[in-house]
């Protein structure tokens, strides 16, 4: 019998390796009690959250957990159906309401995370004889979403308007085209040029889809995102994004102007053959999403805190994964595995917690410190949060 399991040895090695080294499992943390969205009990120790995509802040928002308390009071505990059976209540409506007036669009469709938005739009929209042509870097439900689905995948360069362009011309005039990009790009957390890439996609006929997971909330004038803010929103045919990031809770949608969207929902399956999301999880999205529409305060003070710690952390002698602070992540580059997990084990032990990233998830198998700031934190915990980086950077050498 071959042990099917043998082809995760390699990884088994490397996992085994590191643990030997005596660090503690980076993928093994437990968040004992959580106090706020920008703070934590972990290993007994009150620890600052810098690794959480809880962008907003909307987590502990007072309006949004009562929201959730009266739907699971009046509605249960779960719907024990899919959206097409028996699982949509009138909280999953008011859901998709509330993201058709966010991002002022026709069509709302909300999934039970933001994976299965990615898997069941792709999938179900470019199928046998059409191209998804994708930015190298997707994030891996795009990459799944193609391989679901029958189209031909032709991936360019990251960011490279001309390569998306060369590959767009080579490819048959008459075939169905799906042009799928990302508003930021979450391992590095630097933005796509969406205003150059839409007209180049559009020029050559094809449609574009924009997951703006990481954007949502905070980036654009209304929160829309990346393409709201480069002013091509309405070009993009579809707009992808999840409830887990700036929304604070979990679920995933697609928003289009598409006339003949809503046949989706009949043919889309990863909408079709799964459990809806509990009416209380649709009623904090949908409460947190219509705060997020007034959120203009905190996303101003969000820019802040990136752009200090940006600056803080450059200062300090570390080395970014951007120039200048593009969106709220900011991702401290590691020299290599061992190094990284020794920094992450170090800044734990400082009262910090950041995302430690690594290949194969991470571009050009790189090993990242990666942080992401939310419109809570204060500046107080920012200067606080540098201090530590400091501290910890030295101790294990990755600055002088
Ligand atoms: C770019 C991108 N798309 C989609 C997802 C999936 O979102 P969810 O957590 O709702 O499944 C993520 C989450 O990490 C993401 O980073």
């Amino acid at each position: 019998m071959t042990d099917l399991f043998s082809k995760f040895d390699p990884l088994i090695q490397q996992r085994e390796d590191l643990l030997a080294t005596g660090v503690t499992d980076p993928y093994n943390l437990v968040m004992e009690k959580v106090i706020s969205p920008t703070v934590a009990i972990c290993n007994g120790r009150e620890t600052i959250l810098l690794g959480t995509y809880n962008y907003m802040g909307m987590t502990f928002d007072e309006d949004v957990i009562a929201a959730g308390k009266d739907a699971l009071d009046k509605f249960g505990s779960g719907t024990t159906g899919s959206r097409v059976l028996n699982g949509t209540y009138q909280g999953h409506k008011e859901c998709e309401e509330a993201l058709k007036e966010f991002y002022a669009m026709d069509h709302a469709m909300v999934f039970s995370t933001g994976y299965q938005a990615n898997l069941g739009i792709i999938s179900t929209i470019a199928g046998k004889g059409d191209y998804v042509i994708l930015d190298i870097d997707s994030h891996a439900s795009i990459y799944d979403g193609c391989k679901m689905g029958d189209a031909e995948i032709v991936a360019f360069r990251h960011n490279d308007i001309e390569a998306l362009e060369k590959r767009l011309k080579r490819l048959p005039a008459e075939a169905g085209k799906l042009v799928v990009l990302e508003g930021v790009y979450s391992m590095l957390g630097d933005i796509a040029p969406l205003k150059e890439m839409v007209r180049v996609a559009k020029e050559n006929g094809a449609m574009v889809l924009v997951d703006e997971a990481h954007s949502m909330g905070f980036i654009g004038e209304h929160g829309r995102g990346v393409a709201e803010a480069q002013g091509v929103i309405d070009d993009v045919d579809f707009i992808i994004g999840t409830f887990s990031k700036s929304v604070g809770t979990v679920g995933g949608f697609c928003v289009s102007n598409h006339p003949k969207f809503e046949i989706m929902r009949l043919v889309c399956r990863p909408y079709v053959f799964t459990a809806s999301l509990p009416p209380s999880v649709v009623a904090t999205a949908a409460t947190s999403i219509r705060k997020l529409m007034h959120g203009s305060n905190k996303r101003a003070h969000l820019w802040e805190n990136s752009k200090t710690l940006h600056k803080g952390l450059r200062d300090l002698g570390f080395t970014l994964g951007t120039e200048e602070p593009q969106s709220a992540i900011i991702a401290v580059i590691m020299p290599d595995l061992e190094k990284g997990a020794m920094m992450w084990e170090a800044l734990l032990e400082e009262g910090l917690y950041v995302n430690l990233a690594r290949p194969p998830a991470t571009p050009a198998g790189m090993t990242l410190l990666r942080c992401s700031l939310c419109a809570e934190h204060s500046s107080e915990q920012v200067g606080e949060i540098l201090g530590r980086f400091e501290r910890a950077g030295k101790r294990v050498g990755i600055i002088g």
